[in-house]
């Protein structure tokens, strides 16, 4: 029997291939050069030579289509210093989609973070280079059992998480992100909150609040995995290293740790303080984008994996430019409801600063 080995991503392939001039070239890292030295620290130039052709496209294409690339802190250093027009944690990104000019966002980062940007730009073309790009927080709630949550607890405000599909912030009552959690959670009324849908994050945010707290067990697929043996062996090999963690991680880690905040806070704290050995317990693609500025640090890493983030690569980031794929939909009727639970958490952020 004859086997059609041909799969819809060689076609795709095929067609970049025939269009643009994609193999890898010096001339092309030589035209990329300003980028190139963003990273030259951790990408040979060999592997540039291959990602410039990629870069150069993209450039283009961006600029033809009236685009803009939003990208999260866990892309890979040749999408965040290579293709990124703006990078940053959940937070930044959303309050980011209300600024940008352009019709087109290219969301690089999972698919509740392009969900958000399409939420605030109804109006624009919001699209994803990999829509299976997902999240275990995202995936681990319904508006069903928020609802339930609410008839357990009567009375209760809803925080949900920036990480939860348009359905589950429709059917909440405000936003928050591991950056303002606290926040949000403070200016709530009443004694109790909810919180969706991750219990790590709840509870770290517990132990510092003034407020009773329930919450959802979703767990981070990638935080859930630290634990506090793991970094306590790093301390014991490393004398005077410094330990940040992302609030996404078990209470025992966040113990262990010396700071803790979100993903822009990480790379901020990092920034400011030049530890001269730090590892930072989060998406391996933090330390990489950090330590290609920061030659003084050395950055020891335990770190683990997002599938989902890693779906996102240059290649498919083309690809989605090319063909204006794929594109971010809303249903209508968790349009207006998510946008206010959005809206309420970014508000809240610009009266306090
Ligand atoms: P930040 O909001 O800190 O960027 O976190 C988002 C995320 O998905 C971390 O796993
Ligand atoms: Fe979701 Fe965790 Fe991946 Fe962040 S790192 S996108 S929370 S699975």
């Amino acid at each position: 029997m004859l086997i059609n080995a041909t799969t819809p991503m060689d076609q795709a392939r095929s067609e970049l291939a025939a269009t643009y001039e994609l193999a890898p070239s010096m001339t092309a890292a030589k035209d990329t050069a300003d980028r190139y030295a963003r990273v030259s620290r951790i990408i040979p130039e060999v592997d540039w030579a291959g990602f410039a052709p990629y870069i150069r496209a993209i450039e283009r294409l961006k600029a033809e289509r009236d685009a803009v690339i939003l990208a999260h802190n866990y892309m890979t250093p040749e999408i965040f210093h290579g293709v990124a027009d703006f990078a940053g944690d959940s937070l930044q990104l959303a309050i980011e989609a209300t600024k940008v000019p352009n019709q087109v966002i290219i969301q690089c980062g999972v698919h509740f973070m392009a969900e958000t940007s399409k939420i605030l730009n109804p109006k624009k073309t919001v699209l994803i280079p990999d829509s299976r790009a997902g999240c275990s927080l995202a995936s681990s709630i319904t508006a069903k059992d928020v609802e339930g949550m609410r008839a357990q607890y009567p009375g209760a405000k809803v925080v949900s998480y920036v990480n939860t599909t348009a359905e589950v912030k429709a059917a909440s009552d405000i936003c928050c992100t591991s950056a303002n959690a606290l926040e949000v959670v403070e200016a709530m009324p009443g004694d109790t909150v909810i919180m969706t849908p991750d219990g790590f994050l709840a509870r770290n945010i517990a132990a510092q609040s003034t407020k009773r707290i329930v919450w959802w067990e979703g767990t981070c697929m990638v935080h859930e995995r630290f634990t506090p043996e793991e970094l306590r062996a790093y301390r014991e090999a490393n004398p005077g290293i410094v330990i940040i963690a992302h609030p996404e991680c078990p209470p025992d880690v966040i113990e262990e740790a010396d700071f803790s905040g979100s993903t822009s806070g990480m790379i901020g704290w990092v920034r400011k303080n030049k530890p001269a050995k730090v590892v930072m317990v989060t998406e391996c693609s933090m330390s990489d984008n950090v330590a290609a500025e920061l030659p003084e640090t050395e950055f020891i890493r335990p770190c683990n994996i997002c599938p989902h983030m890693k779906r996102i690569t240059l290649e498919n980031i083309l690809w989605s430019l090319h063909t204006m794929t794929e594109e971010v939909t809303v249903k209508k009727e968790y349009l207006e409801p998510a946008r206010a639970a959005v809206e309420a958490m970014i508000a809240l952020k610009e009266r306090k600063h």
